[in-house]
């Protein structure tokens, strides 16, 4: 079928057909055994005949119930247009990867773009073909609970590993019935959303939009992402799903996206209570004429169609066009060949959860934990004797969250892990997230003094974090904070591993630990991975991708900030007229790009950087393990505009390279910056070549850095 075909086949439609193409219901209409009933969906009313007019399906789903309703759909479809299927796997269908800002903690993009490629097999072995990812929403505040949705707080990191996955998803060819389409989401700016609370508005600068929020989409729009996911909160006061600025000129008309652009769920009806859209039949016409194209678990468009079309018939044009780019996607992902994609329950037992994808899910949750501190202790030996207490010491519950059909029997605990690996378990004790009793504490006390080593596993409980998981404070539960300052004071060596979905405040436990690694959450493998950090088997190389503030009176800090006139650094003899707190430092606790290892790495220049073709550099560095263990160093080069238009943040990471190095070896490499490392939004000029006097610095975070200078021409 071509795009001719398509446009014959939109013809033939009735209004109401069309309608239902444009329409997305919850698979609990369709009687889908563990679904369940949320927010709006349930109060859609429509009649057994609208549902089956559906052009496509979001939630639980299997094989079995993929045929089933594929079956019927194709019985009862006067032209033959097959149902698609679509969910949330956003970090693994069953097999469960670390959260995505974990995974982006690796600076390993072709890594998660595995990872994404194991989530596709599954998820289309289960009867979906579209899945509601990447998120890369730029968030610098940590007490919005999906910032472990997000890659963090960089617009490049974003842009790489979102487009990673969506390769990943996709693969080379769509209708292969092992990939899936992606649907990159929420634009836009849903990060920035005040206060770090979920729905709430977001008034960002077009400067910041352009120049930060926005360049990850358009990375993913060119790795050729099938789907765009408008976000649900007000942009500069415009519901992003009313937006036609947003919709049109920005995405389609500047971005030329060509593909789908789907509602979030229940968004065109919230145009109510935003206040854009006084009831249903005005909220559909807003969406549609904004450029929403699939209405996710409302039918504001398929109710009231007749009467748009009767008041404006152009209205039409914009709903063929949208079921036009419904049935292409349809058509690329070969549904109108095989509306079932060799889905089969044989295919669905085999795929799911094998031996393979759970290697890479260990590979990925190995490089994605981050070794914050480390006075001497770790790697243990395989004979040191330990007690491993806290709320994660034996929960499964470590998928974390956005892992809804993830198997949590499935999970390897870190008691388990520490099995595994053959580790010497002196015992075991779960604990509460909160209020730890004086019974537990003395028991931690006493085991601990007849062991080596104490290894707490802390963490926030999965619903902390996830959609609707913000939080004012960003601590952890303050009895967990107690045990950790006990056992230092009662010299228990103790190592912290630490689960949590969200750069945390880690203040009352740093000074008391001997060392902490990051774990997040790490997934199905996540006991195995801490085990062979812990032990050293696998030399941590994980790098924040978000800083960890030092309060939660900071926020926003990330590293890229904008320029001041006063900058408390540079005005050392200035007591008080500069940009401070006069309480706490300016700087986060952990920077971002920050990560130790087992060994140490020294990073120099190695001459002089080179001008390559096209506008792109060469940056010659030399990188020395000077320790006595291999390990993956992440380099990361920052640039500098030393005079602009604007005032430029006062560092931006332009590219990375993670490298394997033996002990005490040197390897010399060449990291490229691109041409486009070069690219700046200036108000009233617009993109531009912003040429001149640069400072490039390298180092292994972004505060430790050798620095040069780069005239660029
Ligand atoms: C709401 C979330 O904001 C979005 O990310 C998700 O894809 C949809 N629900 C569908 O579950």
């Amino acid at each position: 079928m071509d795009k001719n075909q398509i446009k014959n086949l939109v013809r033939q439609m009735t209004l109401k057909e069309k309608a239902g193409q444009v329409t997305q219901l919850p698979s609990r209409y369709f009687q889908i055994k563990g679904s369940q009933l949320t927010g709006t969906e349930n109060k859609l009313g429509i009649t057994e005949c609208e549902k089956w007019q559906a052009g496509s399906i979001l939630g639980k789903m299997d094989a079995e119930s993929m045929r089933n309703i594929q079956a019927e759909n194709m019985k009862r479809s006067r032209l033959k247009i097959p149902m698609m299927f679509m969910t949330d796997i956003i970090h693994g269908y069953q097999t469960i990867f670390p959260v995505p800002l974990a995974m982006s903690c690796s600076f390993n993009p072709e890594l998660v773009e595995k990872s994404a490629a194991v989530s596709a097999k599954e998820g289309s072995a289960a009867g979906y073909q579209v899945t509601f990812s990447p998120m890369v929403d730029v968030v610098r505040d940590p007490r919005w609970g999906r910032v472990m949705e997000s890659f963090g707080e960089d617009k490049r990191l974003n842009a790489d590993f979102g487009s990673a996955m969506v390769r990943g998803y996709q693969g080379e060819d769509l209708k292969h019935p092992e990939s899936m389409a992606a649907c990159v989401k929420h634009f836009a700016a849903y990060g920035a959303v005040q206060g770090g609370r979920d729905y709430n508005t977001a008034d960002v600068s077009e400067y910041s939009l352009r120049n930060q929020y926005l360049p990850p989409f358009k990375a993913c729009i060119d790795a050729g992402t099938k789907l765009v996911m408008a976000a649900f909160q007000a942009l500069n006061g415009v519901p992003a799903t009313a937006n036609r600025w947003l919709l049109n000129d920005i995405l389609r008309s500047e971005m030329e996206f060509q593909g789908t652009v789907i509602s979030d769920w229940g968004a065109v009806m919230e145009l109510i209570r935003h206040g854009v859209a006084e009831n249903d039949t005005d909220a559909g016409e807003e969406a549609l004429r904004a450029g929403i194209q699939i209405e996710m678990a409302t039918t504001t468009i398929m109710k009231n169609i007749d009467e748009y079309v009767n008041l404006d018939p152009n209205i039409e044009i914009l709903l063929d066009r949208a079921v036009e780019s419904i049935l292409l996607l349809k058509k690329e992902l070969g549904l109108f060949e095989d509306p079932y994609r060799g889905v089969n329950a044989l295919r669905e037992k085999n795929q799911l959860r094998c031996a393979k994808n759970r290697q890479a899910a260990l590979e990925m949750a190995l490089e994605s934990c981050v070794l914050l501190e480390n006075h001497a202790v770790l790697p243990l030996q395989k004979d040191t004797s330990i007690v491993l207490a806290g709320p994660y010491a034996e929960s499964q519950e470590i998928l974390g969250p956005w892992s809804v059909d993830g198997v949590v029997e499935d999970a390897v605990s870190v008691a388990q892990g520490l099995r595994n690996r053959g580790g010497c378990l002196k015992s075991i004790i779960p604990l509460p997230f909160e209020k730890i009793s004086k019974q537990e504490m003395e028991h931690i006390l006493e085991d601990s003094k007849k062991a080596d080593v104490t290894i707490l596993a802390l963490g926030e409980p999965e619903l902390w974090s996830g959609e609707a998981g913000c939080r004012s404070e960003i601590t952890l539960p303050e009895s967990q904070c107690r045990l950790v300052k006990e056992l230092f004071e009662n010299k228990i060596k103790t190592v912290v591993l630490l689960f949590n979905g969200r750069p945390l405040d880690l203040r009352s436990i740093v000074p008391y630990s001997d060392a902490i690694i990051e774990m997040w959450f790490p997934g199905t493998e996540g006991g195995n991975a801490a085990a062979d950090l812990l032990f050293g088997t696998v030399n941590p190389s994980g790098h924040l991708t978000m800083s960890f503030p030092y309060g939660s009176g900071q926020i926003p800090v990330y590293y890229n900030m904008g320029n001041t006139g006063r900058p408390k650094e540079l005005l050392e003899q200035e007591p008080r007229y500069k940009s401070q707190y006069l309480n706490i430092p300016n700087e986060p606790l952990y920077q971002f790009g920050y990560g130790l290892s087992y060994t140490n790495f020294v990073v120099v220049f190695d001459g002089e950087i080179q001008k390559l073709d096209d506008g792109a550099y060469s940056v010659p560095i030399k990188v020395t393990n000077t320790g006595n263990r291999a390990g993956k160093a992440v380099i990361q080069v920052y640039i500098h505009k030393m005079k602009s238009k604007v005032a430029r943040p006062v560092k931006e990471l332009a590219a990375y390279q993670k490298v394997m190095i033996r002990a005490g070896e040197s390897v010399s490499i060449n990291i490229p910056l691109e041409k486009k490392s070069w690219d700046y939004w200036i108000p009233n000029i617009g993109w531009t070549k912003d040429a001149g006097h640069y400072k490039i610095m390298v180092g292994t975070d972004s505060q430790y850095v050798e620095e040069c200078d780069l005239i660029v021409e």
